[in-house]
């Protein structure tokens, strides 16, 4: 085989592989008995030590930003990514701004999207009542 050949191999073989990674890793939460696993119960707290500014505890929304407990329930992930990544901001009738900020360079929630997510669309499943969440004990082995 030729240089050509090998590299036409590589991806053919690669990109469905790819495609996969993207599409299948929808990020799960796990509550069971109202009680959530190690990644969801971070979500919280990353959640409640930025996001909440605006969107208000428990994700009930607030003034200034939509209840994502609301949004969660229609907004698929890529969408919920892209959003935090990129940022919006929409001007209203009377010429008021709403303002979602680019978190693209903040690693301290790039880092923990996933799990913010977790939570979110647990609480958008009704999985999780508002409030500090208890953790599922850790199993004895
Ligand atoms: C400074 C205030 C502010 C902060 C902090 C903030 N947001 Fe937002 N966010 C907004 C506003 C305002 C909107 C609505 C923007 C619009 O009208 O287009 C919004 C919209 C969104 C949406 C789209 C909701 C929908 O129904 O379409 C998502 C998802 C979102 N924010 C997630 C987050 C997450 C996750 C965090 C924490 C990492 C966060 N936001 C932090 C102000 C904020």
């Amino acid at each position: 085989m030729n240089k050509v050949q090998t590299l036409a191999l590589c991806l053919f073989v690669l990109s469905p592989t790819f495609a996969n990674a993207s599409e299948g890793d929808v990020p799960q939460y796990v509550v069971e008995d109202g009680k959530v696993d190690k990644a969801t119960y971070n979500g919280y707290r990353r959640f409640h030590g930025t996001c909440h500014a605006c969107h208000g505890q428990d994700a009930l929304g607030s003034s200034i930003a939509p209840a994502l407990v609301e949004s969660l329930k229609t907004m698929d992930y890529e969408t919920f990514k892209k959003t935090v990544y990129e940022g919006r901001q929409t001007t209203d009738a009377s010429g008021a701004v709403n303002a979602m900020p680019s978190f693209a360079i903040d690693k301290n929630i790039t880092k923990h999207l996933d799990d913010i997510y977790r939570y979110l669309s647990a609480r958008a499943a009704d999985a999780l009542p508002p409030g500090r969440p208890e953790k599922i004990p850790k199993k004895k082995s």
